[in-house]
């Protein structure tokens, strides 16, 4: 492992600096951007690349979530090696977000969209839409640590199956349970005592099926882009540490 590492110190970095319009788009103290960057420069760029992209996903720190939400303050106390000051990690904090908006400006989707989305909105959209069923303290604490940005946004546009199950209830013969398995013609349901039935259906068979994700389905025709950004940099900013 050492060897590797040092043998990747070695190796050129093609890097994509940040242009100076990029800099001063991100709106940042000019004197923190220079001591950030000279200071990036000298001890990370060997690992994380000039411009943070490194070379595989552990090192690339603009699609790292942590950085993505400011929150690298905590990880720079020890990581490299536990060596660096207060106000100097201040500055490295200033110098990841230049590289964050200089990546955003080149029109990059997936970075633009957690990074555009506001996310006071997203948590008054939350409280509107979302809170009936969930938490940002309970099922959701600590969503927007687990994820990256990208992945949470799907995870909450196409949830995975519930764990709770689809109920069911048909009539005739007027029975309901949980759902195990539709298709054009018949179903299978278990009902509240256990018992398992398949039962035909035909054009007069009335079926309500109660799918918990329903309110998930049924927001993708009202969503919009600026609400699906918001909810995103929302959700992102739910850490365990936020929620206790
Ligand atoms: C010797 C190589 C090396 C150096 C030097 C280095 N890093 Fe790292 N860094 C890594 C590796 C490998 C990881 C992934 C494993 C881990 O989290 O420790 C990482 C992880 C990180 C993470 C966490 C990313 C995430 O989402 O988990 C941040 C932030 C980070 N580095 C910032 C920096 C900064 C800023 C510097 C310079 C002060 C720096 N690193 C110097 C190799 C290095
Ligand atoms: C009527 C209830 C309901 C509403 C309203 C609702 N959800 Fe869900 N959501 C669910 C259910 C059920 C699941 C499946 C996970 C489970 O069973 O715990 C789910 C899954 C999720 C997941 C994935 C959780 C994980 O750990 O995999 C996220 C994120 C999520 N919802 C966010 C939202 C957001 C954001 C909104 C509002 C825009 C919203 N939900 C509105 C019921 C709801």
């Amino acid at each position: 492992m050492r060897f590797l590492l040092t043998f990747a110190l070695a190796l050129p970095m093609a890097a994509q600096l940040p242009s100076r319009a990029a800099i001063s788009a991100s709106n940042q103290d000019d004197e923190a951007v220079e001591r950030g960057s000279a200071l990036f420069a000298a001890r990370c760029a060997g690992c994380h690349g000039g411009a943070g992209r490194g070379t595989n996903p552990a090192t690339d720190l603009i699609r790292s979530a942590m950085v993505r939400r400011d929150q690298v303050a905590g990880k720079l106390t020890v990581h490299p090696d536990a060596s660096l000051a207060k106000s100097q990690i201040g500055d490295l904090g200033v110098w990841l977000r230049v590289l964050l908006v200089s990546v955003a400006g080149k029109g990059n989707q997936d970075f633009l969209e957690i990074l555009t989305g506001d996310r006071i909105k997203g948590q008054q959209y939350f409280g509107a839409h979302c809170a009936k069923c969930h938490s940002p303290e309970g099922d959701l604490a600590g969503i927007g640590e687990k994820y990256d940005p990208s992945v949470l946004q799907s995870l909450w546009l196409s949830p995975r199956r519930s764990k709770t199950p689809r109920t069911v209830s048909v009539t005739p013969p007027g029975v309901s349970g949980t759902l195990e398995r539709i298709d054009e013609f018949r179903l299978t349901l278990k009902e509240q005592s256990g018992t398992r039935r398949e039962i035909a259906l035909d054009d007069d068979t009335k079926v309500e099926i109660h799918d918990p994700l329903q309110a998930h389905y049924d927001l993708y025709p009202v969503l919009t882009d600026a609400d699906m950004h918001n909810v995103t940099a929302f959700l992102s900013t739910l850490t365990k540490e936020r929620s206790k």
